[in-house]
């Protein structure tokens, strides 16, 4: 099969920003001219406009309520992304100056985390992969947390590596710190056993500039009333979103998103099913090619959404890009850090994309082994 880039719509399988749903890209489309109700465009209404404020709302509503989010968590949206974040939860979680944090490492975002918490205060590392090349994830005895540590700090879902941690936190006193970045929406969680999630947007809940954060009321109380305003989570909180101008446009794509959860799969624990059984798909190629296809991940932690595994040699991943792309399966490469292929199987990814990776998979395969 050739398809034609510019008139058929391919099955992309970037990182992020990632595939969103056709009938989210449709209203988008439809209210790109005239919001209804509004008379304009959704792009040219005021962020304190009637239409906005029942926009973000109505998003606010229905993620709360697919996350099953409890009603002593507030639910805000900033800008920055999750690297933002990284800063922002150490700076406001930390109490004092000698505060130290625990940080699990099971990736690169991990990492990254530690590397920004660093810059705010002490942090003690509990647990490191790197020696395996983050191919898995600890046992909740290899967990050893500090008695005083401010928050544990977790990333539910490695993107790089395609390693991911079971929906349930570990156990430890202090608050969990969660980076869901690549994995939010994408099955129930339960909340309650967070202190803090954050999550940005273009993976699985809409396009990129939207960084969502749930966080318990009693951590507000840490955030100094010295620090920078927008680097304060209590302002945000209080200001509902409106510190300052808001992506309002990509919370309302956010919203979209949310609603086709809600109403046309279903709810999380149906997006839950449809992505195991779309990344049982994928695995089941590597497991059947043992000898061709090198999964990175070992079987209990692999992602449900970034599958990740080599190809014999450098030559044979760079013809099996190119092939995949002729076929209209696009952005499979490997993060530039780790190389290999990648293919990012979100929430809005079709079993049918899936489906015809895997065929592509084992027709290259079969042509190419030797
Ligand atoms: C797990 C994880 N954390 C953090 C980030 C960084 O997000 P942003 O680019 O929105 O800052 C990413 C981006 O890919 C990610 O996958």
């Amino acid at each position: 099969m050739t398809i034609s880039p510019l008139t058929e719509r391919l099955f992309n399988f970037s990182a992020g920003p990632a595939a969103l749903p056709v009938s989210v890209l449709e209203q988008v489309r439809d209210d790109l001219l005239l919001l209804p109700g509004a008379g304009v465009s959704v792009l040219e209404i005021s962020h304190r406009s009637p239409a906005f404020l029942e926009i973000l709302e109505a998003t606010k509503s229905c993620l709360r309520s697919l996350l099953d989010i409890p009603e002593n968590y507030q639910l805000f949206f900033l800008q920055g992304g999750s690297r933002l974040q990284f800063s922002m939860a150490p700076m406001n979680l930390y109490r004092s100056a000698d505060a130290s944090a625990d940080y699990v490492l099971t990736g690169a975002w991990g990492n990254k985390a530690l590397e920004q918490a660093r810059k705010v205060g002490k942090t003690h590392v509990v647990w490191d992969a790197a020696e395996t090349s983050y191919d898995r994830i600890p046992s909740e005895e290899a967990l050893e947390f500090s008695a005083d540590a401010e928050y544990v700090h977790i990333t539910s879902n490695e993107t790089i590596h395609g390693v991911q941690l079971p929906a349930t936190p570990p156990n430890t006193e202090a608050p969990v710190v969660c980076d869901c970045s690549s994995d939010i929406l994408s099955r129930p969680i339960p909340i309650d056993q967070y202190g803090l999630i954050y999550a940005c947007s273009q993976k699985n809940a809409g396009p990129a500039g939207v960084t969502m954060v749930i966080i318990r009321d009693d951590l507000l109380e840490r955030s100094d009333a010295n620090l920078p305003g927008y680097l304060n989570y209590r302002e945000h909180a209080e200001a509902n979103s409106l510190y300052n101008t808001p992506p309002t446009f990509a919370i309302y794509v956010m919203g979209l998103v949310a609603r086709w959860l809600q109403d046309e799969v279903g709810g999380l624990a149906n997006m839950e099913a449809r992505n195991r059984e779309k990344a049982a798909l994928v695995y089941d190629v590597l497991d059947e090619s043992h000898d061709f296809f090198r999964g990175h991940a070992q079987p209990n932690c692999r992602s449900l959404m970034n599958a990740t595994f080599r190809l014999p040699t450098a030559e044979c991943e760079a013809e099996f890009l190119k092939s995949a792309a002729a076929q209209g399966l696009t952005d499979l490469k490997g993060h530039r850090s780790v190389g290999g292929i990648r293919a990012s199987i979100y929430n809005a990814m079709p079993r049918e994309g899936v489906a015809a990776l895997c065929s592509f998979m084992r027709d290259f395969r079969d042509r190419h082994a030797s």
